[in-house]
């Protein structure tokens, strides 16, 4: 039987949202390494210079247009072009030359760039406007209580089908985790509010319910609370309660309007390397276990909800709104609830 194709259109309604997201771990990127990206419907050149600064700038040479991340070299702290040897500075300025005693006024465009918590962001915004919030340092990283995630416990998954608003409204549909994630029940609504760039959600279940033992519960059911916090729509921390402390920083990159390069690192606290590896394949699993959804779903832009649902569905929407460009006017026009704390 032939497969039903996607439904092309249906995530290019809402368009690519800005903020910061993900384009390397940055255990990946040694000095010298050049490395061709495509997100954001962009082809773009990711490198490290030579004292250790991540450059992200338009793939394209401003000489004859050569892609500079195929065959690109680093020297010193410019990238040299693979076709006739011209140099551009991570601002995207022409240094030099190899064959004129001058340089060219033209600029390859250079975006902005942060290195927090082992991961490379890059800034997205359609009209260029500056970054308007920072990724958040972790404190369970700097702790040094939590084993390092690269390189066994991050993963990408090159190209989803998926918006990256949907992950984030994933972290406030209880009913998913019972249907999607198997958990036995569906999970009580705690506190959820957003505020500013952040939008926080609680909900509270039981860690094997329903069942005697399992390998994360043997002694019986635990209660637990995964509290998600999203900084704009490119970047998810959950931390997970009454198992082994464990923290999933999880996201999508947007290669264009309808495809994402999804992510995540799974942080465990250190001291028990079988839960460790058994924690971070159960991780690895959940995340794909939404992909099938993901795949062939449409975006209803205004959905019935029941009561569970209704109240955070609207509020994460709202919330939303403030980094996708136009998009169906309903959510548009929607309160923003900013700094509201709500209960169910
Ligand atoms: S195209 Fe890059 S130096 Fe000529
Ligand atoms: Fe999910």
């Amino acid at each position: 039987m032939a497969t039903p194709p996607v439904r092309k259109g249906t995530y290019s309604e809402l368009g690519i949202p800005w903020g910061w997201f993900r384009v390397a771990w940055s255990a990946d990127l040694k000095p010298g390494d050049v490395v061709p990206l495509h997100y954001f419907g962009k082809d773009l050149v990711l490198f490290r210079t030579g004292t250790g600064r991540a450059v992200v700038l338009d793939a394209f040479c401003e000489h004859l247009g050569a892609h500079l991340g195929f065959g690109g070299t680093v020297r010193e702290e410019c990238i040299v072009c693979p076709f006739h040897g011209w140099t551009w500075t991570p601002e995207g300025e022409n240094q030099s030359i190899p064959y004129a005693d001058h340089v060219v006024r033209g600029k390859i465009r250079a975006w902005r760039v942060r290195e927090v918590n082992g991961i490379v962001w890059a800034w997205y915004h359609p009209e260029g406007d500056e970054p308007t919030w920072e990724i958040a340092t972790l404190p369970e990283l700097m702790s040094g209580e939590y084993a390092p995630f690269h390189p066994d416990a991050c993963r990408t998954w090159e190209s989803v089908r998926v918006h990256p608003l949907q992950p984030v409204e994933n972290t406030a549909d209880p009913a998913h985790i019972r249907f999607i994630h198997g958990a036995g029940m569906i999970p009580e609504l705690g506190e959820f509010y957003s505020d500013r760039h952040r939008f926080v959600c609680t909900l509270r279940y039981q860690w094997g319910y329903g069942r005697e033992s399992t390998w994360l519960t043997p002694e019986g059911p635990v209660d637990g609370l995964l509290i998600a916090e999203s900084q704009g729509l490119g970047v998810i921390t959950t931390r997970y309660t009454g198992i082994w402390p464990t923290v999933q920083i999880t996201g999508c990159t947007p290669i264009d309007e309808e495809h994402s390069e999804y992510y995540t690192a799974v942080l465990v606290r250190e001291g028990n390397p079988e839960t460790r590896s058994g924690l971070i394949r159960h991780f690895f699993r959940e995340v794909e276990s939404d992909f099938p959804i993901w795949e062939h779903m449409i975006h209803r832009p205004h959905p019935p909800l029941p009561r569970l649902e209704s109240k955070i569905m609207r509020t994460v929407r709202a919330w939303s709104r403030q980094f996708l460009p136009d998009g169906p006017a309903d959510e548009r026009n929607a309160s923003t609830n900013e700094g509201d704390r709500a209960e169910r």
